[in-house]
């Protein structure tokens, strides 16, 4: 069987039973979804973290905390084959005041991290063909949106890792995509809503509204949405699809 009918032959199937997942930002509101989702396809999970139990704690904005955790993996399981790249933080100010400080922790730990987290685990990644990558980007990957600059800039930078990481994987059977939840309702939003209603001089609940009704429907993502559209990126039959993005918006990026 010529090699390229062998890489065709896995691309079907759900399960990823028998894979070695790592996922980052794991003690997050979505990063806990997709640590349930992808133990459930049958992957022996690994999560990391800043902070939180049951993960492996490093700082993800650094060099060598994406190394350390890559080691972890691997000496612990032996193999890497599913990364997902899902750690964030957010800052909320104008951005004539927007601190220098923020602007670099941003961008350190939504795209200099994930650079060399990928860049740690790419041999790890592309042993055998059928490895993957998702990256969690966002809304914020396509527009602007006032008072989120390193933010948005962030989230724009990883498509871009996203696409050169996905031409380069191709021809080991790697694929790297992206995910852009629309607004969930997690522990990252509320935080933000409470910076923005006083930044805007309104009350929590105006601000709910107001982000609620930016969305179709009228309501937040679950992250459960969200999570299952990683895991079936992560698994087998989504082998054809590499080096793009997948909103889970509820249709919000369908508007003109
Ligand atoms: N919540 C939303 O509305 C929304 C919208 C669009 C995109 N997203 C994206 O979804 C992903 C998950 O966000 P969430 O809403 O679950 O946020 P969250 O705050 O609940 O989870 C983010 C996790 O990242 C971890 N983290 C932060 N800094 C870190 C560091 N230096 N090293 C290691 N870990 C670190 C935090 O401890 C936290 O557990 C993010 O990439 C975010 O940009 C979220």
């Amino acid at each position: 069987m010529a090699e390229d009918d062998v890489q065709r032959s896995d691309a079907h199937g759900w399960s990823l039973e028998g894979r070695v997942a790592l996922v980052t930002g794991a003690a997050g509101g979505l990063g806990k979804a997709i640590v349930a989702e992808l133990h459930e396809r049958g992957a022996v999970v690994h999560g990391a973290d800043i902070a939180g139990e049951g993960v492996f704690n490093a700082d993800l904005s650094t060099a060598s905390g994406n190394r350390e955790m890559v080691a972890h993996v691997l000496s612990t399981a032996g193999r890497l084959d599913i990364l997902v790249l899902n750690a964030r933080c957010q800052f909320v100010s104008p951005l004539d005041q927007f601190p220098d400080a923020e602007w670099d922790r941003l961008r350190a730990v939504m795209l200099v991290g994930p650079f060399f987290a990928l860049k740690a685990a790419w041999s790890a990644l592309t042993k055998t063909p059928g490895g993957r990558v998702v990256v969690t980007a966002s809304v914020a990957s396509y527009g602007g949106a006032r008072q989120k600059v390193a933010c948005t800039a962030a989230k724009h930078g990883a498509l871009g890792l996203v696409r050169v990481a996905a031409l380069e994987g191709a021809v080991h059977g790697l694929t790297i995509n992206a995910v852009a939840p629309g607004w969930m309702d997690t522990a990252l939003m509320r935080g933000q809503l409470e910076a923005q209603a006083a930044n805007r001089g309104v009350s929590i609940d105006e601000v709910v509204a107001l982000f609620r009704a930016a969305q179709p429907g009228n309501r937040f993502v679950d992250v459960r949405e969200v999570a299952a559209v990683i895991g079936f990126l992560a698994s087998p039959c989504a082998s054809g699809i590499n080096g793009t993005c997948i909103p889970v918006d509820l249709g919000a990026s369908a508007s003109a």
